[in-house]
């Protein structure tokens, strides 16, 4: 488990991480999303103790990595942007030589084989480095990061600079890894994160902008209640039909798709659903229904409302926090009632207390 709290990196002036806090659970694959200069690289070397926080704190299994940075480390395999790789050495050689500095325990032959077979670059284990392609040179990297078995990867863009065929097959191994290992990847390109991660954390400028699962930020994000219905009948009626659905708001046909069917954009109130009276509707006037779908916004339009600068701040659990600080304003204030109750009562008490002392004075007199 990786917690961080409050993270801040300043170089000079410019803060280049601004007071993040996050944390990744055992067996989560996360994704660290967002544009070049987000901060992103930044923040996983704070992670793995290669650069240190301004401020804040980064635990890796309950260990401080300033505090203790060699018990933290064992946890972490790192493959940081620029791989870590000496050029000049076999991969025999250099990952000998990685296992030796990492003080591995496990036994050399069989892990070292284990890994070089997870990452399939047993075929190169003899190579010089230098001559492999960019893709093995990122295997090779991978393999590093694996030396000693770490529950934890943080794993810097792997895929970047790599083809295709080599992206795929990077992006399988890490959702293979993904099964035993926490992982932390980085990356700029959205569809990567929504093919590997379970989380996403968008980072902007420094700061999270959205913290949730790839499925709830296009979810919970979607504004707009949009349905695109591909309909096969005349344009101006269809157009009538629909706008005197209750619920709607207006409808746009869209352009001619094939010969006299168009996609009508209809837009709805938020809390109706009108796809089964839309359906009825359609059939009773012998009409076709050739699509229907909703228009939900897609990460990749969340991600450009956020780094475009439209100042979107996405995070539901900011909107948790917000409705459980409305509901302890609502607890303060029965509260509030309750000690004016209290009070009141109090006030009676001692009202009544002053009568019988009144009572009792006259008793004496
Ligand atoms: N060593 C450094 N000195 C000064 N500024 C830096 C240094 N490293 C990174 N930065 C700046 O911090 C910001 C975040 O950089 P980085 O973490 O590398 O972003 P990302 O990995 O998301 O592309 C950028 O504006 C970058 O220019
Ligand atoms: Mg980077």
């Amino acid at each position: 488990m990786i917690e961080v709290q409050n993270l801040t990196k300043q170089y000079g002036a410019k803060t280049a991480v601004n007071n993040l806090s996050f944390t990744v659970n055992d067996g989560e694959i996360l994704g660290f999303l967002g544009p070049n200069g987000a901060g992103k690289s930044t923040t996983m070397n704070m992670l793995t103790g290669y650069i240190s926080s301004t401020s804040g704190k980064a635990l890796i299994n309950g260990i401080d990595i300033l505090d203790d940075p060699i018990g933290a480390k064992k946890n972490i395999g790192y493959l940081p942007e620029i791989p870590p790789l000496y050029l000049d050495m076999t991969v025999k050689d250099y990952l000998n030589f990685i296992y030796d500095l990492k003080k591995c325990k496990l036994p050399r032959k069989a892990h070292l084989e284990d890994v070089c077979g997870l990452v399939m670059i047993k075929d190169v284990y003899n190579r010089i480095i230098r001559n492999l392609s960019k893709g093995y040179k990122q295997r090779v990297g991978l393999a590093q990061a694996l030396i000693g078995n770490p529950p934890i990867l943080i794993l810097d863009e792997p895929t970047v600079g790599l083809d295709p065929k080599q992206i795929i097959e990077i992006r399988t191994l890490i959702k293979k890894l993904g099964k035993k290992h926490t992982v932390i990847l980085s990356s700029h390109i959205l569809s990567e994160i929504q093919a590997v991660c379970d989380r996403v954390i968008i980072i902007n400028h420094g700061q999270i902008a959205a913290d949730d699962t790839t499925e709830n930020l296009t979810k919970n994000i979607s504004t707009d209640h949009k349905l695109i219905a591909r309909i096969d009948g005349s344009r101006e009626e269809v157009l009538k039909t629909l706008k005197n659905i209750p619920g709607v708001v207006s409808v746009v046909a869209d352009m001619e798709r094939e010969k006299g069917i168009y996609d009508y954009e209809i837009e709805t109130r938020e809390d109706v659903d009108i796809r089964r009276e839309l359906f009825k509707r359609i059939v009773a006037r012998n009409w076709v229904i050739l699509g229907l779908k909703t228009s939900e916004m897609t990460l990749e339009d969340i991600f450009l409302k956020i780094t475009m600068g439209d100042n979107v701040v996405i995070n539901t659990k900011k909107k948790d926090a917000e409705a459980k600080a409305a509901e302890a304003d609502e607890k303060a204030e029965q509260y509030d009632e309750k000690a004016k109750a209290t009070d009141a009562k109090a006030e009676e008490y001692d009202k009544l207390a002053e009568a019988a002392e009144t009572h009792e004075k006259e008793d004496e007199e």
